[in-house]
């Protein structure tokens, strides 16, 4: 026992060592990302640029807000005001074994905020400068021509505004054991074309991008500032907006004026706009952060806000409505061997709308942090096994108490994920109070739509496919899994507490809603022809946009963030051209 023990220690501490050493490599190779560029400022310097005014006001440097900022600030001057800090030199956002450490951080200075919806998942919200790109696990991928179509988005403008990212922060993983069992596994189960390495959405199964380096290093959102004009650029960190300021204009209509934020000290400030034409406030504070700051600035239903004690400024029911999360469900694989971490490289696209994933964890022991299941991490909340009402943060902490006591097997494997594109349960969002540092209630009604728990369904039995393979023979402890026999596993791998199922559709449903987790594509609140119209522009006020991922009313491609930073490039393109336009027609 005690010689186990000091086995174990050594194991451990030869895996920290390991990982000191190539973070130090890491930090060689990517000096340029790790130093923190002169054009971040902490919010509580804005008081010495006083009496400054600007062309544009950013509220959220997140996946959309970096490019956004970076595109407008060729031409126009641009305040980037964000609530969380800087990414750079914290090796919890930027080391890719940390993925999930960073997502357990839960302190308040954490770059992830955890929030659970009231359907009892577990979820969480970035805080950091890059914002989603900071914490997520990476797989970059396109949105399908539909759905660039059925946006209205200009397909030409959209194939130039991808690469303006992927030139600067994507690249080609070499794919991970686990991955390549994955592509393996899909295409003898049918998930065929295998279309090679592509950021394309296509039927078949593919290795997309990534945002990692090959150094191992995470690029972010955040780096794509340093495209911006430094003259032309302020970005502020710890800049917490609680609230956009309007006027009225002749006539009554509201417009934005500029925003009241508070610094790292709790100090108020105001930015403000300049005032002329064509200056605007923009919203790209995520999902949960842009309809709750126009609930907030008095942009919502006159029901809520009255409640709320907010003065109204515009009526408009659909502010938050329309939430929705895709539901992910997984099954986990024994291995004979110990599997390599690994996050998201491979995907299968299939017809009727689920895509399929797969992510692996490492630890030969069960007692570390550092024993994990990649994105599948019981301690960061997927904890799938919990039927979603029993979960909390402190059943996932108590699980990473007690995962010691479980079979080492528990850590020898890897997951297979199946998400549902869409989706089609939706629900809302409403405060709880006017403190914007608090988090909304959210409901997302995972599988209220009866479609979706058909795809699950389907997802469920293509995972089991995949995974009875030769292939997936060749490296799982057992190769003749029943149904039963694949979902008891998953149950297993984490902690035992749903109900044994069989092998029949009726079950495999019920499964599906226990086990219910989310891979944090969750979108809507600011629908487009509801909230925004089709420049994204804020109805019914002047000087206002929402530009990110709330303005969807489906997720894009197999993994949105390609399409949400492409996104903030695009529209800053689009505003820059209509804007030259405007004013060489004024001449
Ligand atoms: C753990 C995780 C894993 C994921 N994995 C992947 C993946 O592998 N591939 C993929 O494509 N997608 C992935 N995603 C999803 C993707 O990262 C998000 O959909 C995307 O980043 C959302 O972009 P956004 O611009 O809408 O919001 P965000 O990137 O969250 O940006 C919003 C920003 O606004 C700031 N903000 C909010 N409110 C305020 C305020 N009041 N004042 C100032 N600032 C404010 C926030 O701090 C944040 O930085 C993942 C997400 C998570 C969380
Ligand atoms: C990284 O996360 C851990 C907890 O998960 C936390 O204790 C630590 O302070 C974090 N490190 C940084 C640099 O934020
Ligand atoms: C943009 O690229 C997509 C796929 O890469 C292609 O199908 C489409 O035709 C392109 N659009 C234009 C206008 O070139
Ligand atoms: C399911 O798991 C339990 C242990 O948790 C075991 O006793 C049972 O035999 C398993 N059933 C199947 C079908 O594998
Ligand atoms: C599950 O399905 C298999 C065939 O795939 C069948 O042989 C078995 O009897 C079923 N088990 C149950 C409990 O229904
Ligand atoms: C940006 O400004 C330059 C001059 O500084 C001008 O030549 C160019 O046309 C402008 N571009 C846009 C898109 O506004």
């Amino acid at each position: 026992m005690a010689l186990k023990k000091r086995e174990l220690l050594v194991k451990i501490s030869l895996f920290f060592f390991l990982g000191v050493l190539r973070s130090t490599q890491g930090r060689e190779c990517s000096k340029e990302v790790k130093k923190q560029p002169p054009y971040l400022k902490e919010a509580s310097s804005f008081s010495s640029m006083a009496g400054e005014e600007y062309d544009y006001i950013i509220v959220g440097g997140g996946t959309a807000g970096c490019p956004l900022a970076a595109t407008l600030s060729q031409n126009h001057s641009v305040l980037l005001l964000e609530r969380g800090g800087s990414p750079y030199g914290n090796l919890n956002i930027s080391y890719m074994q940390n993925f999930h450490i960073c997502l357990t951080d839960t302190s308040p200075n954490s770059p992830s905020q955890p929030f659970i919806s009231s359907d009892g998942v577990i979820n969480t919200r970035a805080r950091v400068l890059g914002g989603g790109t900071c914490i997520n696990a990476g797989f970059y991928t396109r949105a399908s021509s539909s759905f660039v179509e059925a946006v209205g988005w200009d397909s030409e403008l959209v194939n130039e505004s991808y690469p303006w990212v992927e030139r600067r922060i994507v690249n080609w993983p070499d794919v991970a054991p686990w991955q390549a069992a994955l592509r393996d596994g899909l295409l003898e189960a049918g998930v065929a074309p295998f279309n090679g390495y592509t950021y394309d959405h296509l039927y078949g199964t593919k290795i997309g991008g990534i945002i990692f380096a090959k150094d191992g290093f995470r690029r972010t959102a955040a780096d794509l500032l340093a495209a911006g004009n430094p003259g032309n650029l302020r970005v502020l960190l710890h800049a917490t907006v609680q609230r956009i300021l309007f006027r009225k204009l002749a006539g009554g209509r509201p417009k934005a004026v500029g925003v009241q934020f508070k610094d790292e000290n709790g100090r108020q400030h105001r930015a403000l706009l300049k005032n002329a034409r064509h200056r605007e406030v923009i919203l790209s504070s995520g999902a949960i952060g842009s309809p709750q700051l126009l609930l907030l600035s008095g942009i919502g239903p006159k029901k809520d806000l009255e409640k709320m004690r907010i003065p109204l400024v515009l009526h408009n029911q659909h502010v938050g409505k329309g939430m929705a999360d895709n539901p992910l469900n997984s099954i986990f694989m024994p291995t004979k061997k110990p599997v390599r971490q690994s996050l998201i490289q491979t995907v299968g696209i299939t017809k009727p709308g689920v895509f399929i994933e797969a992510s692996s964890g490492f630890g030969q022991s069960s007692d570390s942090i550092r024993c994990h299941h990649g994105i599948m991490s019981a301690e960061i909340g997927q904890l799938s096994t919990i039927p979603p009402k029993q979960r909390s943060l402190e059943a996932a902490r108590k699980y990473a108490r007690e995962k010691k006591n479980l079979p080492k097997e528990a850590f020898r494997g890897g997951f297979v994920l199946a998400k549902i594109d869409g989706p089609l349960s939706t629900g809302h969002l409403s405060l709880l109070d006017t403190d914007v540092d608090s988090n909304p209630s959210v409901t997302f009604n995972y599988f209220s739509h009866p479609r979706d728990l058909r795809r699950c369904v389907y997802g469920i039995k293509s995972i089991a496919q995949v995974v009875r393979t030769k292939r997936f023979a060749e490296l799982t402890v057992d190769d003749a899994y029943t149904m039963e026999m694949l979902l008891n596993m998953s149950v297993q791998a984490n902690v035992n507490m749903i109900p044994k199922h069989t092998n029949d559709t009726a079950s495999i449903e019920q499964f599906c809603r226990d086990t219910v987790t989310t891979i944090w594509h969750y979108h809507g609140g600011c629908h487009v022809g509801k909230v925004v119209d089709d420049q994204y522009r804020v109805l019914g006020v002047s000087g206002l946009r929402v530009i990110d991922g709330s303005t969807f009313d489906r997720s894009p491609g197999t993994n949105p963030q390609a399409t949400v930073m492409m996104m903030g490039r695009y529209m800053g393109v689009k505003i820059l051209r209509k804007r030259l336009g405007r004013e060489a027609g004024q001449m």
